[in-house]
């Protein structure tokens, strides 16, 4: 472990800890068919049996880790809508009972889409559970995360704009093979929008199909894309998020949200924002008021990383979409850096770029550089859309790399952070090499909050001889003095 942190900390030196010398990966990928895999195809296979479930997606259900929602749907009738789970597989010793709705997009039908709550579950504890009746009835099984604990380990991986195609799969199998514990999700979901009509709806289920090996097991935390939006006249339909707001239910009232679209939730030792980045945001907005609270809300002495998830990326150096994230940049990055924010994750780009720490909160309309600077306080801006979706690679970084990229890459891939204590996590960046997974940028990460306080607190006490005469619980003690006695 020892031999693994000092090279890791050694490419975090050789990455981001010279300033402003970024790199622009020289790899070139061979581009794979980025066509959606044919609906006739095993990725997309229906369960047998009559009215089977299928689609199963789970997410977390509360503010803290005690709850999920599970989701299915049942394509012939409604069915039942329980859930059977317990401790002990094929033992199910509790039941849930959730609701069954439907509902139509231009001339498509959907099938039945079941969602259910089930709370009061026991921490850090496997737990199985059955839905469907008689013959058709499926089995499966989710783990709850620790109880809410700053020094709780856990492992996150972080998808973006992951479509359908043979890429995606690629990715989606990588990601499984990580071990992760909940998967991060920065929007576009299916691509279903590439299609029409009847298709549209067709290609949401099959989508639904696709990522149910991992999200019917691990919980996926969503927010959504663009690709989500779904504004299409000419088909009578006009409702942004109609899809995605029907199959893919959060658990917004947990923390105070009055839209499913931007929510939070603790888990273990993180607190997860999610925003959206197509829903107002500008100042006295629903949103906004309701980050202002959130913010107020996050505990670093409970859960010390800080993590933020959103479609949009607000510092991008690649040509696709560049500066569409300048009017959140405005309106948020004060925030980011007040709140010391440890990460912002987004999608959008197809391809993998990484951020120093920096900021451009010091510019106003009247004063001031106009030019992001170093901040010790801001987030490191994490673009992760490089999912494989049908659309291909964003291949055009801007050229010279602007100060503010760390690295960057055209490649797909996806994320995994590894949380260790309340002072240090293991972050990659794991290349999707032609179907090998290739961990290709990765770095030691420093807790935003507990990191400068560890050596605020070094400073304090002195000697290691002091240090080691100080109980474990008294040592918090004093770091919360010291961070309550220092502003930064
Ligand atoms: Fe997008």
């Amino acid at each position: 472990m020892l031999v693994q942190l000092l090279l890791l900390s050694s490419v975090l030196l050789s990455c981001i800890g010279n300033g402003n010398a970024g790199l622009t990966s020289a790899f070139v990928r061979n581009e794979w068919p980025s066509n959606d895999i044919p609906l006739d195809n095993e990725a997309f296979a229906v369960p047998k049996g009559y009215n089977a479930p299928q689609q199963v997606h789970i997410t977390q259900g509360d503010y803290d880790g005690k709850a999920v929602i599970i989701s299915w749907v049942t394509p012939n009738e409604p069915g039942s809508n329980k859930v059977r789970y317990g401790l002990t597989e094929g033992k199910y010793d509790f039941t849930a009972e959730g609701t069954v709705q439907n509902y139509t997009f231009y001339n498509y039908k959907s099938g039945y889409i079941h969602q259910c709550l089930v709370n009061g579950l026991q921490y850090d504890k496997k737990y199985y559970y059955e839905i469907g009746n008689g013959d058709s009835s499926r089995k499966f099984w989710f783990q709850t995360p620790p109880e809410i604990n700053p020094d709780a380990s856990y492992k996150f991986a972080i998808i973006g704009d992951l479509g359908q195609t043979y890429n995606s799969l690629s990715t989606l199998e990588h990601c499984m093979q990580t071990g992760a514990n909940t998967i991060l999700f920065v929007g576009d979901l299916s691509y279903a929008d590439r299609y029409d009509n009847h298709d549209v709806g067709v290609r949401w289920d099959s989508w639904g199909r696709f990522v149910e090996r991992s999200a019917a097991y691990q919980p996926w935390i969503w927010s959504a894309g663009n690709h989500e939006i779904e504004y299409f006249p000419h088909l009578g339909e006009v409702i942004p998020f109609r899809n995605y707001l029907h199959r893919y239910p959060t658990p917004y009232p947990a923390s105070k949200s009055s839209s499913p679209m931007w929510y939070a939730m603790r888990r273990a030792s993180a607190h997860i924002i999610v925003l959206s980045s197509y829903s107002p945001y500008v100042k006295y907005t629903p949103q906004w008021r309701w980050l202002n609270q959130e913010l107020k809300r996050v505990d670093r002495e409970k859960t010390p990383w800080l993590i933020v998830l959103m479609h949009t990326p607000i510092y991008n150096s690649n040509d696709a979409h560049f500066m569409e994230g300048e009017s959140m940049r405005v309106v948020f990055e004060r925030w980011f850096c007040h709140y010391k924010v440890d990460l912002v994750f987004a999608g959008h780009v197809h391809a993998y770029e990484r951020s120093y720490r920096i900021s451009n909160i010091r510019y106003n309309i009247s004063s001031g550089t106009s030019y992001p600077v170093p901040d010790k306080s801001a987030p490191v801006y994490i673009t992760v859309g490089d999912g494989g979706n049908q659309e291909g690679l964003a291949q055009r970084f801007r050229d010279p790399q602007p100060d503010y990229s760390a690295f960057r890459e055209a490649s797909y891939g996806h994320s995994t952070l590894e949380i260790k204590n309340r002072t240090h996590a293991l972050y990659h960046w794991n290349r999707n090499d032609e179907g090998k997974r290739v961990p290709t940028d990765s770095f030691v990460l420093h807790n935003q909050y507990w990191w400068v306080h560890s050596k605020l607190l070094r400073n304090y006490l002195g000697n290691s001889h002091r240090r080691r005469k100080l109980k474990k619980n008294y040592l918090h003690s004093v770091i919360s003095k010291i961070s309550r006695s220092h502003i930064f």
